[in-house]
């Protein structure tokens, strides 16, 4: 994936981010997916005062996608500016994104845009033996 474009799609999560509803943990989080037509799907975390009930800036992105129609994505980036440190997306988050996009579709994600980790699906969530049931 060209540097420019992760880039980009990092802005656009970070962005994202300060639509976040976290007033629980004061940790906004925006997620943005690059999808097959060119255009960008943003999501964001939505907390709730029974905390369970709490979705992940990756799941809101990713559902929202397929609410509007899609059933894959090219890539996604995480924004955290509350963080310390850069947080990859939590494992239940992995395996929502593994269930629309292959184990090569890049993951970028940090609290700012001069310190970003880049992976994949696929490091991120390996030994996906289930993942054939849903092809
Ligand atoms: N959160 C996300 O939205 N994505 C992540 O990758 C990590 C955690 C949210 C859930 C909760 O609203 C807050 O961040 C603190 O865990």
């Amino acid at each position: 994936m060209e540097k420019s474009l992760m880039t980009e799609l990092y802005c656009r999560a970070y962005d994202a981010s300060a639509r976040a509803y976290a007033p629980y943990s004061r940790f906004p989080v925006g997620a943005a997916l690059l999808l097959p037509d060119g255009s960008i799907m943003t999501g964001v975390n939505v907390e709730n005062r029974s905390y369970g009930l709490t979705n992940c800036a990756e799941r809101t992105a990713v559902f929202a996608a397929v609410a509007a129609g899609y059933r894959t994505f090219q890539a996604i980036a995480i924004a955290t500016p509350a963080a310390a440190a850069p947080t990859g997306p939590c494992g239940g988050c992995r395996q929502v994104l593994s269930e629309f996009a292959p184990p090569e579709t890049p993951v970028i994600f940090g609290a700012s845009p001069d310190n970003l980790v880049e992976t994949t699906i696929g490091e991120l969530y390996p030994f996906d033996s289930l993942h054939e049931l849903g092809r």
